[in-house]
Order: structure tokens, then sequence, then C-alpha cells
């Protein structure tokens, strides 16, 4: 059967952090339904999902803040990877962040603890060495 790309509803919730919990590797933890649900709910982003027979098999957050486009949260389940599912779900989530207007996209890659950087420049982006994150939780 064919891969079908779709936005995700509040009634994927558990599916789609069952599914990180099987395919994000190091990210996994960072995800729970509440979460999820308010991402559901945000108008500038969109959680977009890949389905294979019936099954999620992957998925990616684009979240556009009005001034750039950032992308989260890309996992493809083990036993579907290296069949492009990656690569679509990119697309996707550069077609939703350009319809808004986004200039310019930026992959939030775990570089440390995933093997994720050689998709990202098979997929067209750069490695920006320059610039690196700093982070605060406000809760
Ligand atoms: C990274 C990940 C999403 C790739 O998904 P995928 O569906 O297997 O990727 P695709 O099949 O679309 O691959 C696209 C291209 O990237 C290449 N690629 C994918 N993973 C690669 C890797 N680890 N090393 C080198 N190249 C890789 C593929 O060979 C393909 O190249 P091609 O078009 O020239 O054939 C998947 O491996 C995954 O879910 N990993 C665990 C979670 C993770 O690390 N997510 C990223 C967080 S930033």
């Amino acid at each position: 059967m064919t891969l079908s790309i779709r936005e995700a509803t509040t009634a994927d919730a558990d599916d789609v952090v069952a599914l990180w919990h099987r395919a994000a590797g190091p990210t996994a933890i960072l995800g729970d339904v509440t979460s999820v649900r308010r991402l559901l709910e945000f108008d500038g982003a969109s959680l977009i999902l890949a389905v294979k027979d019936g099954e999620m098999v992957g998925t990616i957050v684009a979240g556009w803040d009005g001034w750039r486009g950032n992308l989260y949260r890309l996992a493809v389940i083990s036993e579907r990877r290296a069949e492009g599912i990656g690569r679509r779900l990119v697309a996707e989530a550069e077609s939703f962040l350009a319809s808004h207007g986004c200039p310019r996209v930026t992959a939030i890659v775990h570089l440390e603890l995933g093997d994720a950087a050689p998709f990202w420049v098979k997929v067209g982006y750069e490695h920006d060495t320059e610039v690196g994150r700093f982070v605060r939780y406000l809760s």
C-alpha cells in the first residue's frame, strides 16, 4: 500500500508518544501526551504523520514562530527506515513552513546522541557550526 501523509489530530496523541518511545531514540524522554495535545492546539505548528498500511510509521513537528521555522521530532520506526519516509516528512514540513512565508528552516538535531546528522546533510541542510543553543527550562 502507498504511504500517506497527514496532519495529526488529538486522537493520535497516544500513538505519537508511543512511536517516539519506540523510534525517536535519545529524544524519546521529552514526549508526553499533554505536550502533544498542547502542540496540536497551537496554530503555528504542525505535527505531520506518515502512515503506511494503516500503521503510523513516522512523525515530524514543524514550528513557525513568525520569524523562522524549526523542525523537531523527526522519527521513523526502525522497520521502515531507508524507504524515503524521513525525506518525505521533511518535504511536507517544509511545505507547511513555506506556506506561512517562512524564509529559513532550522532542524534541531541531537549531534552527540543520535546518528541523524548525515540524514540532514542528505536532505539538503548545512551544519551551522557557528551557532549553538543556550537552553533554560521555565517549568
Ligand atoms: C534519521 C531518520 C529519521 C531517517 O529516516 P529514513 O526514513 O530512514 O530516511 P530516508 O529513507 O528518507 O533517507 C533519506 C536519505 O538520507 C540517507 N540517510 C538516512 N539515514 C542516514 C544515516 N544514518 N546515515 C547516512 N545517510 C542516511 C538515506 O540513505 C537517504 O539517502 P538517498 O536519498 O541518497 O538514498 C531515522 O533513521 C530515524 O528515525 N532515526 C532515529 C530518530 C532520529 O535520530 N531522529 C532525528 C532527530 S533530529
